[in-house]
């Protein structure tokens, strides 16, 4: 993919959709990549990269529920961005849970809450001050259709629960987010039902084919894109519903 020199930053990079948006964004040698996984040594995938791209790609140990591990993992962050900035955060990590709202567990709910809002919301607070100095100031939060209340429809019923209320709340601090820090260009984006570890292996996307269709949306955004919730489906990308 062709694109100016930027600076990457995405978590949870270890597999999934992760996995193929470092991957992609290294076939362009001019883009920085920092990823994290929450047990680097066991990311064979990415050490494998890593040998190969040793200037471009640098994996950090990041568990998104655990804010010593945000806070070491922002300063070993800026440590490799310095002056240059943070252009992309990719707010990507997240955690599935198929309950209902009867069946749920308390310790369940607390824990992907902590994955999926309060993580990623963290990050962003960590590393504000790199995208600051970055010259896109871009934060993607990974969201989910099954995070929208206004188009909740029959199809997952009571099913999910946990995981939409989490994606539900992750949209409410995308747009405070936005709110506060006019600036930042910072947006919810889902990536439709892809084959991975967590979509299942019977969903329609390929990730190989999606993220390219994301990142060349991610690279041309902008401010008008900011505080509003973005959903691939259909082959194409368009304004969502909160
Ligand atoms: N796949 C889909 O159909 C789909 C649809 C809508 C939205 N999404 C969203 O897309 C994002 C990626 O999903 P995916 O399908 O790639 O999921 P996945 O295959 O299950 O991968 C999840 C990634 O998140 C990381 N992660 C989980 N808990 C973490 C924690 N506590 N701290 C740090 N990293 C953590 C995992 O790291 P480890 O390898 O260390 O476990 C892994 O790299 C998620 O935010 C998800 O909600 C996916």
């Amino acid at each position: 993919m062709a694109q100016s020199s930027a600076t990457w930053l995405v978590t949870g990079g270890n597999r999934g959709l992760g996995l193929e948006f470092v991957q992609d964004l290294l076939r362009s040698s001019s883009n920085t990549v920092i990823t994290t996984a929450r047990n680097p040594d066991k990311a064979s995938t990415l050490q494998d990269l890593r040998s190969k791209l040793p200037q471009q790609l640098h994996i950090l140990q990041l568990d998104v529920t655990d804010e010593l591990s945000i806070q070491r993992f922002a300063k070993e962050a800026e440590g490799i961005l310095g002056e240059r900035g943070l252009d992309y955060l990719l707010n990507n990590a997240g955690a599935m849970s198929s309950d209902t709202p009867l069946t749920f567990k308390a310790e369940d709910f607390l824990n992907t809450f902590k994955t999926n809002v309060l993580g990623p919301a963290l990050v962003l607070q960590a590393l504000h001050p790199a995208l600051e100095k970055g010259h896109r100031k871009v934060v993607v939060n990974v969201s989910s259709r099954l995070g929208s209340i206004s188009s909740t429809d029959k199809q997952f019923r009571h099913y999910y629960t946990t995981y939409s209320a989490c994606k539900a709340a992750l949209n409410m601090f995308t747009v405070k987010a936005a709110c506060e820090k006019p600036d930042l260009i910072v947006y919810a984006l889902s990536p439709g039902h892809n084959r991975t570890d967590m979509g299942g292996s019977t969903a329609p996307l390929d990730p190989k084919e999606t993220i390219p269709i994301l990142l060349k949306f991610i690279i041309g955004s902008t401010l008008e894109h900011s505080g509003k919730s973005w959903d691939y489906w259909g082959d194409k990308i368009q304004e969502f519903p909160w």
